[in-house]
Order: structure tokens, then C-alpha cells, then sequence
């Protein structure tokens, strides 16, 4: 135990004075030392920069050890894994974190992933094409509390764009996206993997994954070769970091469904995670696609949100069980706003995917609904219990 601790302190040391070392030469005022994420120093740099060598090194060190012995037994293995370093520029944004967190070559982090394996890590995979929001994150931060090592793949997928949709337009934002999730001071090991479209799709590239029946309608009839895009994408992650389990979101309710379908029907060794729906304060289900969204416009996309409500009363509330009331109330609130176009508005069953004609006799059903607000297509979904 002590010498881990002794060798786990020299790593500190090191990687300290080579932090410290860049700082000064970027000009940086102040910087956080954190540990498993408790601030340990908060300092001026220039203060600092003799401690490398000097009795305040000495200190810090003692520092450091106290606070390893206080830290929960055996969180030994995480202690020099959770050490990061965050600083701040002059202008107090926060400009990079941590570790190099991002791989951005398939067979690196292969590599990555196998290690961790070895070691018996639980790994958790995140698929997303970026532009992170409060969504992904909350995928991320579920996968760290359940994994010991996750990844999180940010990769704008060509293959699951149909022609005409905006695979050249969508919200690319990738240092914002690193920093973002460096700053989450996550407890477990992770990875950011953002690969290449030539090193995820080579010269020669010629499979398709295609999952037939949920794939079939909603999503899968307006965007009908967006299905066979996202199976084919996603098995690749999965062969790639070979995970324990993958996050999904339940905004993409189809998606899960035919990832679900995927991972049964090829027997694949992965636990599918369904996690909550994360809205603005408005309502609005949040996505990148929102970027396109003007304020005006943001407020008549709450309709959406609004109109699953007013579903949940007429059911719940009204006992209504008669599905084209239900729709129409529904086509009603969302057409209410201007420039609105409904795509599809399907109660389902919440496994099947299958519509439903009548919803008597069921105890749970899905509303989902597909709108363009001024030609941006937006998504929502909600489960409905039924006494
Ligand atoms: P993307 O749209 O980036 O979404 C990545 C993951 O975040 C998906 O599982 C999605 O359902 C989830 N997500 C998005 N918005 C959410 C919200 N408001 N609340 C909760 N979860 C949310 O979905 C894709 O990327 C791609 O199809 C992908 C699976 C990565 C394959 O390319």
C-alpha cells in the first residue's frame, strides 16, 4: 500500500512540474489542482512556480499524501487516475483540462479499451455525433456512476444523413465538447474518441447492419435509410471498444428500440442503457438540432412538449382511450404555433413500436411525434401510464 502511494506521489510530482512548466510559458494566472475532484490548490502561477523544487514542494507532497489516506480504501486505483489539472486563462475561460482525453485513432483506442478490459474494468460507451448538451451529459455522467472506464465517441455519422439533410451543416463543435466533458471532473477513467469519416469508413467500405420491422416506420419511413446509418455506425463503436454497456437517450425512442433489436437478434455482449429525456425550462426535449432555432422560434417548438401534456391529461385525466381524439388535440396545439409541419403523431406500444388503434386494455403507451418548426425537424416522445 505504501508503495503505491510513494509511486502514485512521484507520478504527482512529475506531472506537476511538467503542468506547471506549460503554464508559466502560456501565461496562465491561476490554476486548480484538483484531486479526485476536491481542490487542492488554487493558486497564483507565479506563486507557485517555486515550489517544484523547493520546501513548498515538500509540503504540497505531505499535502497530497494527507489527502490520499482520506480518500474511501480502495479508491487506490482511481487516485492518480482522477488527478487533473484545470487552469484558467486571463480572460477566467477555462481553455484545456487535464489529460489528453481524445483518441482519435480506431486501433488506439481499441488498444485503450482491451487494456482496461484486462484489468477488469467495467467500460461504458456513449455514442454521440457532439455538440454536446445537458442531454449527452447527463448519458455521460449515468455511464460514470455505472463503469469504471467510459468512452465517449463523437463522430458526425455521413452514413445515417439521407441525401438533402444537413450532414454539412450540423453543429460541429468539438473543443468546446472536450473541454466540456474534461470539466466534468468525472470520477472514472474516460476517453473522448473522435475518429476520422476515412478511418471509420475506408477506401473499399461495403457492410450494412440492417434491422428490419422497428425500423420500418416513423423515423424509418421520412428518413428511410437513416436506420441502417445509425445500426451500422453504432455496432462499429461496439466492436470497437468492445463496452459492458452503451447509453442511449430515450429523445431518440426509435433509435433505442432498433438498437435494442440489433443487440438481441446478433447476440451482442452489451447491456442497452435508456436514459431519461432532458429538457430546457421551457419544455423544449434539448438537441443539437435546437441551434437552428431562433428564440422566436424556440418558443413555438415548446409547442411540441405542450401538446404531449395535454395527450397525458386527456388520457390520465379525462380517461379519453379514443386515439384519433387524442391525435387530433394533439395536431391542434402543435399547428397553433406559426410555420409548424407535422411529420408523423403515432401512439405506440413502448416495446413493439407497433400503432395503436385503440388504447384500451393497455396499461403503458408511447406518443411520439416528428415536427418541423420552420423547416427544423425536432423529435419528442413520452411514455404515458394507464390506470
Ligand atoms: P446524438 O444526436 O448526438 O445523440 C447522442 C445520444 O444523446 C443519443 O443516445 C440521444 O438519444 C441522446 N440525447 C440527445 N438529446 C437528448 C436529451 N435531450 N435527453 C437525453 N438524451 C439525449 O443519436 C445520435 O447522436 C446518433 O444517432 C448516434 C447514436 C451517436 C449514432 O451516430
Amino acid at each position: 500500500m505504501l508503495v503505491t502511494l510513494s509511486a502514485n506521489l512521484l507520478f504527482v510530482n512529475i506531472f506537476k512540474i511538467c503542468v506547471i512548466c506549460v503554464l508559466k510559458k502560456l501565461k496562465v494566472d491561476i490554476f486548480l489542482l484538483l484531486v479526485a475532484n476536491k481542490v487542492v490548490l488554487l493558486g497564483k502561477i507565479t506563486d507557485y512556480f517555486g515550489f517544484c523544487g523547493g520546501i513548498q514542494s515538500c509540503l504540497l507532497s505531505i499535502l497530497l499524501f494527507i489527502i490520499r489516506l482520506l480518500l474511501p480504501r480502495g479508491a487506490i486505483t482511481y487516485r492518480t487516475k482522477t488527478l487533473n489539472v484545470a487552469y484558467m486563462s486571463r480572460n477566467s475561460n477555462i481553455v484545456d483540462c487535464g489529460f489528453r482525453s481524445v483518441i482519435s485513432s480506431v486501433c488506439e483506442l481499441c488498444e485503450w479499451a482491451s487494456a482496461e478490459r484486462r484489468s477488469g474494468k467495467r467500460i461504458g460507451l456513449v455514442p454521440t455525433m457532439g455538440n454536446l448538451h445537458d442531454g449527452h451529459i447527463s448519458l455521460i455522467r449515468q455511464a460514470s456512476l455505472e463503469c469504471d472506464s467510459i468512452i465517449v465517441s463523437i463522430f458526425v455519422n455521413p452514413m445515417q444523413f439521407g441525401k438533402g439533410e444537413d450532414y454539412n451543416s450540423y453543429p460541429r463543435t468539438l473543443n468546446n465538447d472536450v473541454q466540456l466533458i474534461d470539466g466534468l471532473g468525472l470520477e472514472c477513467m474516460y476517453r473522448v474518441f473522435v475518429p476520422e469519416v476515412s478511418d471509420m469508413y475506408p477506401d473499399g467500405f461495403n457492410s450494412v447492419v440492417k434491422v428490419g420491422g422497428v425500423t420500418e416506420s416513423l423515423e424509418g419511413k421520412c428518413r428511410p435509410t437513416h436506420f441502417d446509418g445509425v445500426t451500422t455506425v453504432v455496432l462499429k463503436l461496439f466492436n470497437i471498444a468492445r463496452a459492458d454497456a452503451a447509453y442511449f437517450g430515450q429523445k431518440d425512442y426509435q433509435q433505442v428500440c432498433v438498437v435494442r433489436k440489433m443487440t438481441a437478434d446478433l447476440n451482442l455482449p452489451i447491456e442497452i442503457v435508456t436514459c431519461p429525456i432532458v429538457r430546457d425550462q421551457s419544455g423544449l426535449a434539448l438537441s443539437s438540432r435546437n441551434a437552428y432555432l431562433t428564440d422566436q422560434q424556440k418558443k413555438q417548438a415548446t409547442s411540441i412538449h405542450q401538446s404531449l401534456l395535454l395527450a397525458e391529461n386527456i388520457i390520465v385525466n379525462e380517461k379519453c382511450r379514443n386515439v384519433e381524439t387524442i391525435t387530433n388535440a394533439i395536431k391542434n396545439k402543435i399547428l397553433n404555433a406559426d410555420n409548424a409541419e407535422i411529420d408523423y403523431i403515432a401512439v405506440a406500444d413502448p416495446i413493439t413500436l407497433n400503432e395503436l388503434k385503440s388504447i384500451e386494455n393497455h396499461k403503458k403507451i408511447i406518443i411520439l411525434i416528428a415536427a418541423k418548426i420552420s423547416n427544423t425537424r425536432l423529435i419528442d416522445n413520452k411514455i404515458i401510464s394507464i390506470q
